[in-house]
C-alpha cells in the first residue's frame, strides 16, 4: 500500500477501506508516513468527507494506536461523561459523586491541560493531600470499593489522535465533523469507557457556536458509538454564558459542595441531573431517565452524594474535612465587587471572555509551565435575563494581585451585554440525540 494512492483515492471522493485507514494511522503514529502526506490526506477528508463506517474505523484506528486502559476488573458498566469545552464547568465534581452514590461505577480519567481554569484534577487538588498518583490496580480497587475514583491520563492514550490533532491545528483542518467526533470518541474509548454520555456545548463559549452544528456533532459521535458498540447519548446544552456562578478552582469546588447539598445554582443542578440520568440508564441502574432522575435527586436530599465526595477525596489522600468546613479553603487577598455601569437586563455574557478574565487572575494555565493559583477567580452575580441597576454588583473578583484584578475587571465588564428590553433566561437543555 502506498500513501500517495490513498491520498489520491480520497481526493477523488472514494471511500477508504478499513485496511487503508489502519495503514495510514499506524504509519503516521510510527513516524513512517511524513506530516506533508498526512496533511494532504486531512485536507482531502476535509473536502470529500468520510462516511459513518470510515469515521468509526478512523476512531478505532486511533484507539488502537496506543494503550487501552483495562477496566475489566471493575464490576458494572463503565459509563463515562465528556463535555466539549465550556467555561466554569464543574459538572464532574458533582456528577461523579451523585452517579456513584446511585450505584454506577465512575472510573474517571481526567486531565489538567491548558484552559481558563484548571482541569478536574487541579480542582480536586484544592483538598490538601489529594493525589491521582496511583497504580491502575489501586484505581480499580478504589472504584470497586467506593464506586468512584479519579485518575490522571497516561501519556500513551490514543497517540495517533495527539499527532493528528496537532497537525490539523496548523493546517486548517480541525473543523470537520468526522475528524472532531472521532478525535473525542477515540480518547473516551481508549480510557476504557463502555458507554458514553456526551455533553455537547453550544453557544458563544462553546467549540460549536451554532445550535445546528452542535446537534450534527452530537449525532456524529452517537453514530460512532453505535458503530463501535459503545452505547452513546448526546445532550446538547447551552454555553452562551458560564455554567453556574463560579469560575475558578476553589470557587468551583465550593459551588460543587453547595450543589451536592441541594443549594447549588439552578442551571448547574439541572445539567448534572440530566447528564446523570442518562448515565444511570446506560449503566443499567434505571429503566428510563425519569426514574434515574428521582434516584439522583435522592442522593442529594439524603446527602449520600456529599458523603461520596468525602469518601473518595479521603481515599485519594485528600483532607475531606474541607467538605464540611469550606471556610477552611484559602481566600485570596483581594475580594472586590464589579459594579454595573448601566441599568437594564443582561442579554449576554461572553463565556469565553469570562474565562479569560479568570485566566488573567491566574486561575488557569497560559502555558504548560504556568502555576495555577487555586484561590483566585470570579463569582458571577447576574446571569442572562437578570435585571441589574447602575452601581449594583454583577460579579465579585477574587485576586491576589491588584494589577491583574484591574485587567480582569475590564474584561468582565466588557463581556456583559445589558439592554433595556426584558430578556428571558436561556434554555439550558437544547435536546437529546
Ligand atoms: N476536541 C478534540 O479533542 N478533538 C478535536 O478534534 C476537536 C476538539
Ligand atoms: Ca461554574
Amino acid at each position: 500500500m502506498r500513501m500517495y494512492d490513498l491520498i489520491m483515492k480520497k481526493r477523488n471522493g472514494s471511500e477508504l477501506t478499513t485496511e487503508e485507514i489502519n495503514f495510514f494511522v499506524d504509519g503516521y503514529t510510527k513516524g513512517e508516513i511524513p506530516d506533508y502526506q498526512v496533511s494532504a490526506m486531512m485536507m482531502a477528508i476535509y473536502f470529500q468527507k468520510m462516511n459513518k463506517r470510515e469515521t468509526a474505523d478512523l476512531t478505532m484506528a486511533m484507539v488502537n494506536s496506543g494503550e487501552i486502559i483495562d477496566l475489566s476488573g471493575i464490576n458494572g458498566v463503565k459509563v463515562d461523561k465528556h463535555s466539549t469545552g465550556g467555561v466554569g464547568d464543574t459538572t464532574t465534581l458533582i456528577l461523579g459523586p451523585m452517579v456513584a452514590a446511585a450505584g454506577v461505577p465512575v472510573a474517571k480519567m481526567s486531565g489538567r491541560g491548558l484552559g481558563h481554569t484548571g482541569g478536574t484534577i487541579d480542582k480536586l487538588e484544592s483538598f490538601p493531600g489529594f493525589t491521582v498518583d496511583m497504580p491502575i490496580e489501586k484505581f480499580v480497587e478504589n472504584v470497586n470499593k467506593d464506586k468512584i475514583a479519579v485518575g490522571g491520563q497516561t501519556a500513551n492514550l490514543a497517540p495517533a489522535d495527539k499527532k493528528l490533532y496537532a497537525l490539523r491545528d496548523v493546517t486548517a483542518t480541525v473543523d470537520n465533523l468526522s475528524l472532531i467526533a472521532s478525535s473525542i470518541m477515540s480518547k473516551k474509548i481508549a480510557s476504557g469507557a463502555e458507554a458514553i454520555v456526551l455533553d455537547v456545548k453550544t453557544g458563544s463559549g462553546a467549540f460549536m457556536k451554532e445550535e445546528d452544528a452542535s446537534f450534527e456533532l452530537a449525532k456524529e459521535m452517537v453514530d460512532i458509538g453505535t458503530n463501535v458498540k459503545r452505547n452513546t447519548v448526546g445532550v446538547v446544552t447551552d454555553m452562551d454564558q458560564p455554567l453556574g456562578y463560579a469560575v475558578g478552582n476553589i470557587l468551583e469546588v465550593k459551588e460543587a459542595i453547595d450543589t451536592l447539598m441541594g443549594k447549588g445554582p439552578e442551571d448547574l443542578t439541572e445539567l448534572c441531573l440530566t447528564l446523570g440520568s442518562h448515565m444511570l440508564v446506560l449503566g443499567g441502574k434505571a429503566k428510563d431517565p425519569k426514574e434515574a432522575r428521582a434516584m439522583l435527586e435522592e442522593t442529594i436530599t439524603s446527602k449520600t452524594a456529599l458523603g461520596k465526595l468525602k469518601e473518595f477525596v479521603g481515599a485519594q489522600g485528600g483532607d475531606s474535612s474541607y467538605v464540611d468546613n469550606p471556610e477552611k479553603f484559602e481566600t485570596p487577598k483581594i475580594v472586590e465587587e464589579v459594579l454595573a455601569k448601566e441599568s437594564g437586563y443582561v442579554k449576554g455574557i461572553k463565556a469565553d471572555d469570562v474565562g479569560r478574565a479568570a485566566l488573567v487572575l491566574g486561575a488557569g494555565r497560559e502555558t504548560k509551565e504556568s502555576i495555577i493559583d487555586l484561590s483566585v477567580g470570579i463569582m458571577l452575580k447576574k446571569k442572562i435575563g437578570d435585571y441589574v441597576k447602575t452601581g449594583e454588583a454583577i460579579a465579585t473578583i477574587y485576586a491576589n494581585d491588584l494589577q491583574k484584578k484591574e485587567v480582569s475587571e475590564k474584561i468582565l465588564l466588557d463581556s456583559y451585554t445589558i439592554v433595556e428590553e426584558k430578556i428571558l433566561p436561556n434554555k439550558l437543555i437544547k435536546g437529546i440525540v
